[in-house]
């Protein structure tokens, strides 16, 4: 969500004049869009912002000036102490209030004194309400905020206080907005929210949608081909979502987060539900959608988490059977309830348990792309690889996929037939079919 927003940023500057460059250095303004979720992401701000100083500096010295912003959800956490620890920081704003940016700036360059502010306030209009449409393109592949904000309240996580309480764009609003982005190109939207099937917007109808519906609706939009969306929650994936799964253009990949497999640890967690619920729902989700691949959020080594607890993480691990997943060790977070917890777990015991479920992972991801080997599907070639004349794509199963093919592929979807399956992506040929329209072009 933060690239979407940084994203929207360029859509409210650019009648500024502001246009993004590819590095900081001489820039009159960098804007620091960052990420509190975990206490690595929130370091890496003041180290970057480390780095950035001496850019301002510079400019200075040569007559200029540089300002230097730090936006999102450390912004909207750690305002007042990022002002005080990096006082060459000019202005801080949350998530929620990046369309009031024009003004932020006039207020910094236009007034004399000291005009820092720090931003953070939960207006009570929606951001979306002021965002003006976007400038430019996204590419073949678009994001698109459906949903903020979470209502949930797991103990371990900041993002009910960073990005606010749940919010949900109007139909009208999403619908228009994906309209352009496909006339702008895009032939894939990834639709976006922290709790993305809570979604619960208004419809044209004057009725409130759900997310099932909402996808039926832009999937009826004429050269779009592929629609995913994320993050989602267990307990939101209601019936009419789940047989959306069966439509053609919504991508057989979903992302659905359990955290761990021990019902003790999901309660301490304040997940809402237990193992068994998960594991219904993935069942369901695979009846209307047979080669649905998963993937999923885990945290290891929760205060009281016991090795019996983390078995059972193992065990659901092994009954799912992911194409990937991520794994992260438990970080407290300040002002989250699970950082008052006094049974923490002993770092060696976090780390060894954190590599035994990677190991797992990894083997399961391994024998997914293995089992591709010899099928043929359509890939959305984006990038270029890294070797010479490879190109890079995605698999319906959002496996990273490398091909050898002419440059004119990039960004269009090619049938191919893969060949190897690695622990992080595959490789395949593009089918005679395709060859042959490429020879002829
Ligand atoms: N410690 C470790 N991992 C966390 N996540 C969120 N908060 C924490 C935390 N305090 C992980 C969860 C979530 C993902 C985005 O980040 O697994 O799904
Ligand atoms: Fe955080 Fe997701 Fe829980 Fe909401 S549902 S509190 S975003 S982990």
């Amino acid at each position: 969500m933060n690239v979407y927003d940084s994203k929207r940023m360029e859509d409210i500057l650019a009648p500024f004049g502001y246009k993004t460059t590819d590095a900081p250095e001489g820039a009159d303004m960098v804007i620091l869009n960052t990420c509190h979720i975990r206490e690595k992401a929130t370091d890496k701000v003041f180290s970057e912002l480390g780095r950035i100083r001496p850019l301002k500096d510079k400019k200075a010295e040569q007559g200029g000036q540089m300002l230097i912003a730090v936006a999102g959800c450390v912004a909207q956490a750690e305002g007042d102490f990022i002002m005080e620890r990096a006082p060459y920081v000019d202005f801080v704003f949350g998530p929620q209030t990046y369309h009031e940016l024009p003004e932020m700036i006039a207020n910094l360059t236009n007034a004399y004194g000291d005009n820092r502010r720090v931003n953070t306030e939960f207006p009570s209009e929606s951001k979306f309400d002021f965002l003006p449409e976007e400038h430019g393109s996204q590419g073949v592949n678009a994001f698109l905020s459906i949903q903020e904000g979470c209502d949930k309240f797991c103990t371990f996580c900041v993002v009910p206080y960073t990005r606010g309480s749940e919010y949900s764009r109007t139909v009208q609003g999403i619908v228009d907005e994906a309209k352009r982005l496909v006339d702008n190109g895009a032939l894939e939207i990834c639709l976006l929210g922290q709790n993305v099937n809570a979604f619960h917007g208004e419809g044209p109808d004057g009725k409130i949608w759900g997310l099932g519906r909402l996808i039926q609706a832009i999937a009826d939009i004429d050269g779009l081909e592929r629609i995913r969306y994320t993050t989602s929650h267990p307990r939101d994936m209601d019936d009419e979502l789940i047989e959306t799964h069966a439509h053609p253009k919504l991508m057989p990949f979903l992302h659905l987060p359990v955290q761990s497999g021990s019902d003790r640890i999901l309660k301490a967690m304040n997940r809402k539900h237990k193992a068994d619920l998960y594991r219904e729902v993935i069942e369901k989700l695979r009846k209307s959608r047979p080669d649905l691949a998963f993937s999923s959020d885990f945290i290891v080594a929760f205060p009281g988490e016991t090795e019996e607890d983390f078995e059972d993480t193992m065990q659901l691990v092994r009954d799912v059977n992911y194409a990937s997943a991520y794994s992260f060790k438990y970080s407290p977070r300040p002002g989250t309830p699970a950082a008052n917890m006094q049974n923490l777990i002993r770092p060696d015991i976090a780390d060894e348990r954190l590599a035994r479920l990677q190991g797992l992972i990894n083997e399961q991801q391994l024998a997914f792309n293995q089992q591709s080997v010899g099928l043929t599907m359509p890939v959305l070639i984006e990038r270029k690889g890294k070797r010479e004349g490879q190109l890079s794509g995605r698999s319906p199963y959002f496996q990273s996929v490398n091909i050898q093919g002419n440059e004119r592929l990039m960004d269009t979807i090619v049938n191919v037939k893969i060949t190897e399956g690695f622990a992080n992506s595959v490789t395949g040929d593009v089918v005679l079919q395709e060859t042959i329209s490429e020879a002829k072009a």
